[in-house]
Protein backbone atom coordinates (compact mmCIF):
# COMPACT_ATOMS: atom_id res chain seq x y z
CA UNK A 1 0.00 0.00 0.00
CA UNK A 2 0.97 3.36 -0.82
CA UNK A 3 -0.78 6.63 0.07
CA UNK A 4 0.97 10.42 -0.53
CA UNK A 5 -0.01 13.48 1.58
CA UNK A 6 -0.49 15.48 -2.15
CA UNK A 7 -3.30 13.35 -3.19
CA UNK A 8 -6.74 15.21 -3.15
CA UNK A 9 -8.02 12.36 -0.65
CA UNK A 10 -7.22 12.27 3.19
CA UNK A 11 -4.85 9.84 4.02
CA UNK A 12 -7.54 8.09 6.37
CA UNK A 13 -9.46 7.57 2.62
CA UNK A 14 -6.73 6.51 0.99
CA UNK A 15 -5.94 3.89 3.37
CA UNK A 16 -9.52 2.59 3.29
CA UNK A 17 -10.00 2.87 -0.41
CA UNK A 18 -6.92 0.60 -1.05
CA UNK A 19 -7.82 -2.08 1.24
CA UNK A 20 -11.27 -2.22 0.39
CA UNK A 21 -10.44 -2.33 -3.43
CA UNK A 22 -7.67 -5.19 -2.47
CA UNK A 23 -10.47 -6.96 -1.07
CA UNK A 24 -12.84 -6.57 -3.55
CA UNK A 25 -11.02 -7.43 -6.15
CA UNK A 26 -9.86 -10.73 -4.20
CA UNK A 27 -5.80 -9.51 -3.77
CA UNK A 28 -6.80 -10.18 -0.27
CA UNK A 29 -8.12 -13.22 1.05
CA UNK A 30 -10.78 -14.02 4.07
CA UNK A 31 -8.95 -14.25 7.26
CA UNK A 32 -5.89 -13.28 5.76
CA UNK A 33 -3.75 -11.28 8.57
CA UNK A 34 -3.76 -7.32 7.89
CA UNK A 35 -0.65 -5.39 9.67
CA UNK A 36 -1.46 -3.93 13.01
CA UNK A 37 -1.88 -0.10 12.96
CA UNK A 38 1.46 0.94 14.89
CA UNK A 39 3.39 -1.20 11.63
CA UNK A 40 1.37 -0.10 8.97
CA UNK A 41 1.86 3.62 10.35
CA UNK A 42 5.43 2.81 10.81
CA UNK A 43 5.58 1.63 7.24
CA UNK A 44 4.10 4.47 5.60
CA UNK A 45 5.96 6.90 7.89
CA UNK A 46 2.86 8.33 8.95
CA UNK A 47 1.40 9.43 12.25
CA UNK A 48 -0.81 6.57 13.46
CA UNK A 49 -4.51 8.50 13.59
CA UNK A 50 -5.38 8.17 9.74
CA UNK A 51 -4.72 4.50 10.30
CA UNK A 52 -6.50 4.24 13.43
CA UNK A 53 -10.05 5.78 11.52
CA UNK A 54 -8.98 4.35 8.15
CA UNK A 55 -9.25 0.62 9.71
CA UNK A 56 -12.43 1.83 12.04
CA UNK A 57 -14.25 2.28 8.89
CA UNK A 58 -13.29 -1.49 7.55
CA UNK A 59 -14.10 -2.75 10.65
CA UNK A 60 -17.28 -0.61 11.04
CA UNK A 61 -18.52 -1.79 7.21
CA UNK A 62 -17.58 -5.46 7.69
CA UNK A 63 -14.33 -5.98 5.24
CA UNK A 64 -12.23 -6.45 8.62
CA UNK A 65 -12.67 -8.51 11.74
CA UNK A 66 -10.56 -8.27 14.66
CA UNK A 67 -10.13 -10.63 17.77
CA UNK A 68 -8.04 -10.42 21.05
CA UNK A 69 -4.91 -11.86 20.45
CA UNK A 70 -5.37 -12.64 16.82
CA UNK A 71 -5.04 -8.61 15.76
CA UNK A 72 -6.84 -7.86 12.61
CA UNK A 73 -7.54 -9.93 9.60
CA UNK A 74 -9.39 -9.41 6.68
CA UNK A 75 -13.17 -10.80 7.71
CA UNK A 76 -13.54 -14.60 7.11
CA UNK A 77 -17.10 -14.50 6.35
CA UNK A 78 -16.59 -12.64 2.54
CA UNK A 79 -17.13 -14.73 -0.18
CA UNK A 80 -14.31 -16.20 -1.98
CA UNK A 81 -13.42 -13.62 -5.21
CA UNK A 82 -10.14 -14.70 -6.11
CA UNK A 83 -11.31 -17.00 -9.29
CA UNK A 84 -13.39 -14.34 -10.09
CA UNK A 85 -10.57 -11.95 -10.46
CA UNK A 86 -11.30 -10.14 -13.91
CA UNK A 87 -11.36 -6.71 -14.69
CA UNK A 88 -14.97 -5.22 -15.42
CA UNK A 89 -16.04 -6.13 -19.11
CA UNK A 90 -17.81 -3.20 -19.93
CA UNK A 91 -18.30 -4.80 -23.61
CA UNK A 92 -21.83 -3.95 -24.91
CA UNK A 93 -24.26 -7.28 -24.95
CA UNK A 94 -26.87 -7.51 -26.38
CA UNK A 95 -30.25 -7.14 -24.60
CA UNK A 96 -31.79 -9.85 -23.39
CA UNK A 97 -28.26 -11.81 -22.65
CA UNK A 98 -28.14 -13.66 -19.51
CA UNK A 99 -25.61 -12.23 -17.50
CA UNK A 100 -27.07 -8.66 -17.94
CA UNK A 101 -30.81 -9.08 -18.46
CA UNK A 102 -33.01 -6.43 -18.65
CA UNK A 103 -36.43 -6.08 -18.73
CA UNK A 104 -37.71 -7.38 -22.45
CA UNK A 105 -40.58 -4.71 -22.13
CA UNK A 106 -38.27 -1.70 -21.59
CA UNK A 107 -36.31 -3.02 -24.25
CA UNK A 108 -38.83 -2.70 -26.68
CA UNK A 109 -39.93 0.69 -26.33
CA UNK A 110 -39.51 3.63 -28.30
CA UNK A 111 -36.64 5.79 -27.29
CA UNK A 112 -36.69 9.05 -26.30
CA UNK A 113 -33.60 9.95 -27.93
CA UNK A 114 -34.61 11.00 -31.14
CA UNK A 115 -37.71 13.24 -29.09
CA UNK A 116 -34.78 15.08 -27.28
CA UNK A 117 -32.10 15.47 -29.93
CA UNK A 118 -34.90 16.90 -32.35
CA UNK A 119 -35.04 19.64 -29.86
CA UNK A 120 -33.11 23.06 -29.78
CA UNK A 121 -34.67 25.90 -31.23
CA UNK A 122 -35.32 26.12 -34.85
CA UNK A 123 -37.93 26.41 -36.89
CA UNK A 124 -41.40 24.24 -36.59
CA UNK A 125 -40.19 22.76 -33.49
CA UNK A 126 -42.77 20.34 -31.63
CA UNK A 127 -44.07 20.51 -28.23
CA UNK A 128 -42.33 23.87 -27.67
CA UNK A 129 -44.53 27.16 -26.51
CA UNK A 130 -43.99 30.72 -27.21
CA UNK A 131 -41.27 30.98 -24.71
CA UNK A 132 -41.41 35.12 -24.89
CA UNK A 133 -44.20 35.57 -24.44
CA UNK A 134 -44.74 33.60 -20.96
CA UNK A 135 -45.58 36.52 -18.70
CA UNK A 136 -42.22 35.77 -16.47
CA UNK A 137 -42.21 38.73 -13.80
CA UNK A 138 -45.82 37.51 -12.30
CA UNK A 139 -44.75 33.94 -12.01
CA UNK A 140 -40.95 35.03 -10.94
CA UNK A 141 -43.31 36.98 -8.07
CA UNK A 142 -45.63 34.34 -7.07
CA UNK A 143 -42.22 31.44 -7.05
CA UNK A 144 -40.47 34.23 -4.64
CA UNK A 145 -44.29 34.74 -2.72
CA UNK A 146 -44.29 31.05 -1.70
CA UNK A 147 -40.14 30.42 -1.61
CA UNK A 148 -40.10 32.81 0.88
CA UNK A 149 -43.63 31.19 2.82
CA UNK A 150 -42.42 28.28 3.46
CA UNK A 151 -43.40 27.31 6.80
CA UNK A 152 -42.84 23.98 9.22
CA UNK A 153 -46.00 22.17 8.44
CA UNK A 154 -45.37 22.29 4.71
CA UNK A 155 -42.62 20.14 4.92
CA UNK A 156 -44.59 17.04 5.53
CA UNK A 157 -46.17 14.89 2.67
CA UNK A 158 -49.16 17.26 0.89
CA UNK A 159 -52.15 15.64 0.16
CA UNK A 160 -51.59 12.80 -2.45
CA UNK A 161 -54.41 14.03 -4.92
CA UNK A 162 -53.02 17.34 -4.98
CA UNK A 163 -53.43 20.51 -3.32
CA UNK A 164 -57.39 21.28 -2.64
CA UNK A 165 -56.87 25.05 -3.61
CA UNK A 166 -55.32 24.21 -7.22
CA UNK A 167 -57.67 20.48 -7.65
CA UNK A 168 -60.77 23.51 -6.77
CA UNK A 169 -59.55 25.95 -9.86
CA UNK A 170 -58.92 23.10 -12.38
CA UNK A 171 -62.22 21.26 -11.81
CA UNK A 172 -63.73 24.89 -12.29
CA UNK A 173 -61.91 25.75 -15.19
CA UNK A 174 -62.70 21.81 -17.10
CA UNK A 175 -66.25 22.09 -16.15
CA UNK A 176 -66.34 25.71 -18.20
CA UNK A 177 -63.92 25.36 -20.58
CA UNK A 178 -64.16 21.82 -22.03
CA UNK A 179 -67.51 20.48 -20.37
CA UNK A 180 -65.59 18.30 -18.06
CA UNK A 181 -68.31 17.43 -16.12
CA UNK A 182 -66.06 16.86 -12.49
CA UNK A 183 -65.58 18.15 -8.77
CA UNK A 184 -62.16 18.59 -7.01
CA UNK A 185 -62.62 15.08 -5.11
CA UNK A 186 -62.07 13.38 -8.31
CA UNK A 187 -59.22 15.57 -9.69
CA UNK A 188 -55.69 14.37 -9.04
CA UNK A 189 -52.89 16.25 -9.99
CA UNK A 190 -49.82 14.60 -11.77
CA UNK A 191 -46.80 15.48 -13.21
CA UNK A 192 -47.95 15.76 -16.52
CA UNK A 193 -50.10 13.51 -19.14
CA UNK A 194 -47.65 11.19 -19.22
CA UNK A 195 -47.30 10.15 -14.84
CA UNK A 196 -51.28 10.65 -15.45
CA UNK A 197 -51.01 7.81 -17.99
CA UNK A 198 -48.94 5.92 -16.16
CA UNK A 199 -51.20 5.88 -13.29
CA UNK A 200 -54.54 4.99 -15.06
CA UNK A 201 -52.77 2.38 -16.47
CA UNK A 202 -51.58 1.00 -13.32
CA UNK A 203 -55.19 1.51 -11.72
CA UNK A 204 -57.07 0.02 -14.79
CA UNK A 205 -55.03 -2.85 -16.92
CA UNK A 206 -53.82 -5.97 -16.51
CA UNK A 207 -50.53 -7.23 -18.64
CA UNK A 208 -51.66 -8.84 -21.55
CA UNK A 209 -54.67 -6.39 -21.18
CA UNK A 210 -55.69 -5.54 -25.29
CA UNK A 211 -55.73 -1.52 -25.87
CA UNK A 212 -56.67 0.59 -28.87
CA UNK A 213 -54.21 2.98 -30.45
CA UNK A 214 -55.14 5.64 -32.59
CA UNK A 215 -53.03 4.81 -35.98
CA UNK A 216 -50.79 6.88 -36.06
CA UNK A 217 -51.09 7.77 -32.65
CA UNK A 218 -48.55 9.61 -29.67
CA UNK A 219 -45.83 7.21 -29.09
CA UNK A 220 -45.44 8.04 -25.01
CA UNK A 221 -48.51 6.90 -24.58
CA UNK A 222 -47.77 3.60 -26.65
CA UNK A 223 -44.67 3.32 -24.32
CA UNK A 224 -46.45 3.68 -21.21
CA UNK A 225 -48.86 0.87 -22.63
CA UNK A 226 -46.02 -1.46 -23.80
CA UNK A 227 -44.34 -0.97 -20.73
CA UNK A 228 -47.29 -2.14 -18.54
CA UNK A 229 -47.02 -5.32 -20.70
CA UNK A 230 -50.16 -4.42 -22.51
CA UNK A 231 -50.93 -5.26 -26.16
CA UNK A 232 -51.41 -2.21 -28.26
CA UNK A 233 -54.32 -2.49 -30.64
CA UNK A 234 -53.58 0.07 -33.89
CA UNK A 235 -56.73 1.48 -35.04
CA UNK A 236 -57.13 3.39 -37.92
CA UNK A 237 -58.31 6.81 -37.97
CA UNK A 238 -59.54 8.96 -40.92
CA UNK A 239 -61.18 12.15 -40.97
CA UNK A 240 -63.57 11.57 -38.14
CA UNK A 241 -61.33 10.38 -35.86
CA UNK A 242 -60.45 6.91 -34.53
CA UNK A 243 -62.63 4.14 -36.33
CA UNK A 244 -64.80 2.79 -34.07
CA UNK A 245 -66.06 -0.20 -36.31
CA UNK A 246 -62.17 -1.31 -37.07
CA UNK A 247 -61.42 -1.35 -33.75
CA UNK A 248 -64.18 -3.71 -32.57
CA UNK A 249 -63.70 -6.01 -35.75
CA UNK A 250 -59.95 -6.09 -35.26
CA UNK A 251 -59.79 -6.84 -31.36
CA UNK A 252 -63.35 -6.20 -30.04
CA UNK A 253 -62.63 -7.48 -26.99
CA UNK A 254 -59.80 -4.62 -25.44
CA UNK A 255 -60.03 -3.64 -22.55
CA UNK A 256 -59.32 0.24 -22.90
CA UNK A 257 -58.72 2.80 -26.17
CA UNK A 258 -56.59 5.64 -25.43
CA UNK A 259 -58.25 8.63 -27.40
CA UNK A 260 -56.92 12.37 -28.59
CA UNK A 261 -60.65 13.11 -29.40
CA UNK A 262 -60.23 17.02 -29.63
CA UNK A 263 -56.64 17.18 -31.59
CA UNK A 264 -56.01 14.05 -33.04
CA UNK A 265 -52.00 13.88 -32.46
CA UNK A 266 -50.10 13.65 -34.78
CA UNK A 267 -53.04 13.96 -37.62
CA UNK A 268 -54.82 16.51 -35.74
CA UNK A 269 -58.22 15.93 -37.07
CA UNK A 270 -61.30 16.13 -34.50
CA UNK A 271 -63.40 13.22 -33.62
CA UNK A 272 -67.07 13.56 -35.10
CA UNK A 273 -70.07 13.42 -32.88
CA UNK A 274 -71.33 9.69 -34.07
CA UNK A 275 -67.52 8.32 -33.72
CA UNK A 276 -67.83 9.60 -30.04
CA UNK A 277 -71.20 8.67 -29.05
CA UNK A 278 -70.10 4.47 -30.96
CA UNK A 279 -67.00 5.00 -28.73
CA UNK A 280 -68.73 5.43 -25.76
CA UNK A 281 -71.32 2.80 -26.69
CA UNK A 282 -69.29 0.10 -27.31
CA UNK A 283 -67.01 0.93 -23.98
CA UNK A 284 -70.32 0.64 -22.24
CA UNK A 285 -70.85 -2.82 -24.15
CA UNK A 286 -67.90 -4.08 -23.41
CA UNK A 287 -67.05 -2.88 -20.29
CA UNK A 288 -63.90 -1.01 -21.63
CA UNK A 289 -62.59 2.10 -20.69
CA UNK A 290 -61.79 5.39 -22.66
CA UNK A 291 -58.34 7.19 -21.88
CA UNK A 292 -59.12 10.60 -23.36
CA UNK A 293 -56.08 12.56 -24.06
CA UNK A 294 -56.98 16.37 -24.19
CA UNK A 295 -53.37 18.25 -24.22
CA UNK A 296 -54.06 21.18 -26.37
CA UNK A 297 -57.44 22.45 -26.96
CA UNK A 298 -57.38 25.53 -25.03
CA UNK A 299 -56.10 27.41 -27.92
CA UNK A 300 -58.81 26.50 -30.80
CA UNK A 301 -59.24 28.81 -33.50
CA UNK A 302 -61.87 28.19 -35.46
CA UNK A 303 -65.23 27.72 -34.47
CA UNK A 304 -66.63 27.30 -30.71
CA UNK A 305 -64.47 25.00 -28.26
CA UNK A 306 -65.00 21.27 -29.09
CA UNK A 307 -66.43 19.70 -25.25
CA UNK A 308 -64.75 16.85 -24.23
CA UNK A 309 -65.98 13.25 -24.91
CA UNK A 310 -66.11 13.07 -20.63
CA UNK A 311 -68.34 16.11 -20.74
CA UNK A 312 -70.82 12.85 -23.32
CA UNK A 313 -70.08 9.80 -20.97
CA UNK A 314 -72.64 8.55 -18.67
CA UNK A 315 -71.50 5.55 -17.79
CA UNK A 316 -68.61 6.99 -15.63
CA UNK A 317 -66.35 5.17 -18.44
CA UNK A 318 -63.76 8.00 -19.64
CA UNK A 319 -60.53 8.84 -17.66
CA UNK A 320 -59.98 12.77 -18.82
CA UNK A 321 -56.52 13.63 -18.98
CA UNK A 322 -55.38 17.44 -18.78
CA UNK A 323 -52.02 19.00 -18.76
CA UNK A 324 -50.14 22.57 -18.55
CA UNK A 325 -47.81 21.67 -20.60
CA UNK A 326 -49.01 23.41 -23.52
CA UNK A 327 -50.92 25.86 -22.29
CA UNK A 328 -48.12 27.26 -19.54
CA UNK A 329 -44.92 25.69 -19.98
CA UNK A 330 -43.83 22.14 -20.04
CA UNK A 331 -41.20 22.05 -17.90
CA UNK A 332 -43.68 22.50 -14.66
CA UNK A 333 -44.63 19.11 -15.43
CA UNK A 334 -48.02 19.50 -13.75
CA UNK A 335 -51.28 18.04 -15.40
CA UNK A 336 -54.35 16.58 -13.74
CA UNK A 337 -56.66 13.09 -13.94
CA UNK A 338 -60.37 13.41 -13.94
CA UNK A 339 -61.20 10.04 -12.11
CA UNK A 340 -64.33 7.82 -12.12
CA UNK A 341 -65.70 9.31 -8.84
CA UNK A 342 -66.01 5.57 -8.04
CA UNK A 343 -62.47 4.94 -8.79
CA UNK A 344 -60.50 7.48 -6.72
CA UNK A 345 -59.41 5.11 -4.54
CA UNK A 346 -57.97 2.73 -6.85
CA UNK A 347 -56.37 5.52 -8.80
CA UNK A 348 -54.55 7.24 -5.09
CA UNK A 349 -53.36 2.97 -4.31
CA UNK A 350 -52.02 3.37 -7.88
CA UNK A 351 -50.33 6.88 -7.21
CA UNK A 352 -49.10 5.38 -3.83
CA UNK A 353 -47.13 3.28 -5.87
CA UNK A 354 -45.07 5.77 -7.83
CA UNK A 355 -44.70 8.88 -6.39
CA UNK A 356 -46.90 9.29 -3.10
CA UNK A 357 -47.97 12.50 -3.95
CA UNK A 358 -46.97 15.80 -6.07
CA UNK A 359 -44.28 18.34 -5.02
CA UNK A 360 -46.65 20.69 -3.21
CA UNK A 361 -44.36 24.33 -4.17
CA UNK A 362 -45.55 24.22 -7.84
CA UNK A 363 -48.58 23.92 -7.08
CA UNK A 364 -49.14 26.36 -4.89
CA UNK A 365 -47.71 29.13 -7.31
CA UNK A 366 -49.91 27.49 -10.26
CA UNK A 367 -52.88 27.71 -7.93
CA UNK A 368 -52.12 31.49 -6.89
CA UNK A 369 -51.36 32.29 -11.05
CA UNK A 370 -54.79 30.60 -11.89
CA UNK A 371 -56.58 32.20 -8.53
CA UNK A 372 -55.60 35.44 -9.24
CA UNK A 373 -56.29 35.79 -13.07
CA UNK A 374 -53.15 35.23 -15.07
CA UNK A 375 -54.42 32.06 -16.47
CA UNK A 376 -57.60 33.11 -17.71
CA UNK A 377 -55.46 36.19 -19.14
CA UNK A 378 -52.66 34.22 -20.89
CA UNK A 379 -55.09 31.89 -22.77
CA UNK A 380 -56.79 35.21 -24.10
CA UNK A 381 -53.53 36.44 -25.40
CA UNK A 382 -51.85 33.24 -26.19
CA UNK A 383 -54.63 32.65 -28.27
CA UNK A 384 -54.08 35.63 -30.64
CA UNK A 385 -50.05 35.04 -30.85
CA UNK A 386 -50.56 31.33 -31.94
CA UNK A 387 -53.22 32.31 -34.21
CA UNK A 388 -51.46 34.36 -35.82
CA UNK A 389 -48.62 32.21 -36.21
CA UNK A 390 -50.85 29.10 -37.14
CA UNK A 391 -52.82 31.33 -39.97
CA UNK A 392 -49.16 32.73 -41.42
CA UNK A 393 -47.83 29.21 -41.72
CA UNK A 394 -50.70 27.47 -43.51
CA UNK A 395 -51.13 30.43 -45.78
CA UNK A 396 -47.10 30.15 -46.93
CA UNK A 397 -47.51 26.48 -46.68
CA UNK A 398 -50.56 26.51 -49.44
CA UNK A 399 -48.92 29.43 -51.95
CA UNK A 400 -45.41 27.88 -51.95
CA UNK A 401 -46.25 24.37 -52.39
CA UNK A 402 -50.09 24.62 -53.37
CA UNK A 403 -51.62 20.70 -53.61
CA UNK A 404 -48.49 19.20 -53.03
CA UNK A 405 -49.72 19.74 -49.35
CA UNK A 406 -52.52 18.38 -47.09
CA UNK A 407 -52.65 20.26 -43.76
CA UNK A 408 -54.46 18.65 -41.14
CA UNK A 409 -55.31 19.67 -37.64
CA UNK A 410 -54.84 23.81 -38.27
CA UNK A 411 -57.98 24.64 -36.22
CA UNK A 412 -56.52 24.26 -32.74
CA UNK A 413 -53.50 23.54 -30.59
CA UNK A 414 -49.66 24.65 -31.66
CA UNK A 415 -48.51 22.36 -34.63
CA UNK A 416 -50.49 20.71 -37.88
CA UNK A 417 -49.99 18.01 -39.80
CA UNK A 418 -48.25 18.45 -43.68
CA UNK A 419 -48.91 15.54 -45.48
CA UNK A 420 -46.52 15.26 -48.44
CA UNK A 421 -46.63 12.63 -51.41
CA UNK A 422 -43.51 11.24 -52.65
CA UNK A 423 -40.90 11.68 -49.70
CA UNK A 424 -39.21 9.78 -47.32
CA UNK A 425 -39.65 12.18 -43.79
CA UNK A 426 -37.47 10.65 -41.59
CA UNK A 427 -34.61 11.54 -43.77
CA UNK A 428 -35.83 14.68 -45.09
CA UNK A 429 -36.00 15.79 -41.01
CA UNK A 430 -32.65 14.69 -40.55
CA UNK A 431 -31.09 16.82 -43.16
CA UNK A 432 -33.50 19.90 -42.24
CA UNK A 433 -31.92 19.83 -38.81
CA UNK A 434 -28.69 21.35 -40.69
CA UNK A 435 -31.24 23.97 -42.46
CA UNK A 436 -32.13 25.07 -38.93
CA UNK A 437 -35.76 23.25 -39.31
CA UNK A 438 -36.58 20.85 -36.81
CA UNK A 439 -38.95 18.51 -38.73
CA UNK A 440 -40.79 15.80 -36.99
CA UNK A 441 -41.52 13.41 -39.35
CA UNK A 442 -44.95 11.57 -39.13
CA UNK A 443 -44.29 7.76 -40.30
CA UNK A 444 -42.58 6.73 -37.09
CA UNK A 445 -45.99 7.50 -35.64
CA UNK A 446 -47.51 4.60 -37.00
CA UNK A 447 -47.29 0.99 -35.38
CA UNK A 448 -47.54 -0.61 -39.08
CA UNK A 449 -47.34 0.41 -42.46
CA UNK A 450 -47.20 4.16 -43.10
CA UNK A 451 -50.30 5.60 -44.59
CA UNK A 452 -48.78 9.06 -45.19
CA UNK A 453 -45.12 10.80 -44.80
CA UNK A 454 -45.38 14.42 -44.18
CA UNK A 455 -44.14 16.44 -40.69
CA UNK A 456 -45.65 17.58 -37.80
CA UNK A 457 -44.80 21.45 -38.05
CA UNK A 458 -45.33 23.23 -34.71
CA UNK A 459 -45.83 26.99 -34.81
CA UNK A 460 -46.16 27.62 -31.00
CA UNK A 461 -42.38 28.94 -30.90
CA UNK A 462 -41.84 29.84 -34.63
CA UNK A 463 -42.59 33.63 -34.61
CA UNK A 464 -44.69 35.13 -37.44
CA UNK A 465 -41.60 37.24 -39.62
CA UNK A 466 -39.53 33.71 -38.88
CA UNK A 467 -42.34 31.65 -41.18
CA UNK A 468 -41.86 32.75 -44.47
CA UNK A 469 -38.02 32.31 -44.91
CA UNK A 470 -38.46 28.75 -42.98
CA UNK A 471 -41.24 27.69 -45.21
CA UNK A 472 -38.81 28.69 -48.23
CA UNK A 473 -36.16 26.41 -46.61
CA UNK A 474 -38.65 23.45 -46.24
CA UNK A 475 -39.54 23.56 -49.84
CA UNK A 476 -35.74 24.11 -51.15
CA UNK A 477 -35.39 20.87 -49.04
CA UNK A 478 -38.32 19.05 -50.56
CA UNK A 479 -36.55 20.15 -54.03
CA UNK A 480 -33.76 18.62 -53.11
CA UNK A 481 -34.68 15.32 -52.37
CA UNK A 482 -34.57 14.22 -56.03
CA UNK A 483 -30.62 13.70 -56.62
C1 LIG B 1 -50.69 13.87 -27.44
C2 LIG B 1 -50.00 14.57 -26.32
N1 LIG B 1 -50.43 14.35 -25.07
C3 LIG B 1 -49.85 14.97 -24.01
C4 LIG B 1 -48.80 15.83 -24.19
C5 LIG B 1 -48.19 16.50 -22.97
O1 LIG B 1 -47.53 15.59 -22.18
P1 LIG B 1 -47.01 16.04 -20.72
O2 LIG B 1 -48.19 16.63 -20.02
O3 LIG B 1 -46.56 14.78 -20.08
O4 LIG B 1 -45.94 17.05 -20.93
C6 LIG B 1 -48.29 16.07 -25.45
C7 LIG B 1 -47.14 16.97 -25.61
O5 LIG B 1 -46.58 17.18 -26.62
C8 LIG B 1 -48.92 15.44 -26.55
O6 LIG B 1 -48.47 15.63 -27.79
Amino acid sequence: MTVSRMAPKSLYKQIYEGYRQAIVEGNLRAGQRVPSTRVLAGELGISRIPVLNGYAQLLAEGYFQSRVGSGTTVSASLPERAADVRPVDRRPRKIGEERRRVSKRCANLWSPEGFFGSRGLGAFAVAQIAFEHFPLAIWNRLVTRHSRSVRAPSLDYGDPMGLKELREAIAAHVRTARGVRCEAHQTMIVSGSQQGLEITTRALLDPDDQVWMEEPGYRFARSVFAGSGCKVAPVTVDSEGLKVSAGAKKCGAARAVFVTPSHQYPLGVMMSASRRLQLLDWAESHGSWIIEDDYDSEYRYEGMPVTSLQGLDRNSRVVYIGTFSKVLFPALRLGYLVIPEDLVERFLAARFALDIGPATLPQAVLADFIGEGHFARHIRRMRRVYGERRSTLVDNLRRQLGSAVEITGAEAGMHLSATLRGIRDVELSARGAGENLRLVPLSPFYMGRAARQGFILGFGNTAVPEIPAAVDRLCKLLRSRQP
